[in-house]
């Protein structure tokens, strides 16, 4: 491996300079960039991705609050939440941290968030922007594993991706982005899912090959081709409780070009584009 995509140094100096122009907002005699974020239920990694998110925004100089319901609370008690927080100008951007029980209807959750609030991009409205190559907001892991190649010289125009999953938040978001006429995209990509025929034979002829599928170590060695670039979105609890991605990162690393790692790659750049985007809806 020539390369680590090492997402936690680079998302740290791109949080320096947002904390730099979050200041120059704050001495021009603007209100601090705010964000919301709303957790129901008391999942661990969803306190933890919640956790790290309002930390993030106290060291860029932004404000964040908090809002914990209980795993019982109704759907309409929520959606009341979201319309307290539409019509609060103190904030900017609103999150509600995903996955949500099941007696509540994600989409409609998401639907109620003003479209010019959800830093997340998760809108229908954001996601038709987004399809339409003029997106309001990037969504956040999607952009993050993007500006992890490009600003470590891989870009993807003209390269064959294969993205394995296709989730609303990851693998569907990025094939637009990588397929738009634009900086960062440009590339030639392929979906692939649980129902797709001969996988490695999709991610072996793969320039690039992003790992979002959500099962710790169904990337393997044989899978990728020599010199290729591996991007590893996956966050799984291994049965130590410790974070691993979706790639076999030992068995992959020695054959490849470049590789994120898991903790310390992906991850920091989707909080990174997070608080990029809520700096963007303070406008
Ligand atoms: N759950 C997993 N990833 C995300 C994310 O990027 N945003 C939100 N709101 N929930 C998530």
């Amino acid at each position: 491996m020539d390369v680590l995509l090492d997402g936690k140094k680079l998302a740290e100096s791109m949080q320096s300079e947002l904390a730099e122009r979050v200041a120059a907002r704050l001495k021009a005699g603007k209100t601090p960039p705010g964000l919301a974020t709303v957790l129901v239920g008391s999942d661990p990694a969803s306190q933890v991705y919640v956790r790290t998110k309002r930390r993030t925004c106290e060291k860029l100089g932004m404000t964040s609050t908090h809002y914990d319901l209980p795993p019982t609370v109704s759907q309409s008690e929520l959606l009341a939440l979201i319309a307290k927080l539409n019509a609060d100008s103190s904030v900017h951007g609103i999150l509600v941290q995903l996955p949500l029980p099941s007696h509540i209807e994600e989409s409609a959750v998401i639907r109620a968030i003003d479209p010019r609030k959800d830093v997340d991009a998760f809108h229908p409205e954001n996601l038709g922007l987004l399809a339409a190559g003029h997106p309001r907001f990037k969504p956040c892991t999607p952009a993050g594993v993007i500006e992890l190649l490009v600003r470590n010289d891989i870009d993807p125009a003209g390269q064959d991706v294969v993205i394995v999953g296709r989730s609303n938040i990851v693998g569907k978001p990025l094939a637009l982005l990588l397929a738009q006429k634009w900086p960062g995209g440009n590339a030639t990509v392929t979906i692939a899912h649980t129902r797709t025929r001969d996988l490695a034979a999709h991610t072996r002829r793969a320039d690039i090959v992003i790992a979002a599928a959500g099962q710790a170590g169904c990337i393997t060695a044989d899978m990728v081709k020599a010199g290729a670039v591996v991007v590893d979105v996956g966050t799984n609890r291994g049965p130590d409780g410790k974070l691993v991605g979706d790639v076999d990162f030992a068995g992959v690393a020695p054959k490849v070009r470049a590789i994120s790692p898991v903790p310390g790659g992906v991850g920091p750049m989707t909080i990174t584009m997070l608080m990029f985007n809520t700096l963007l809806a303070a406008g």
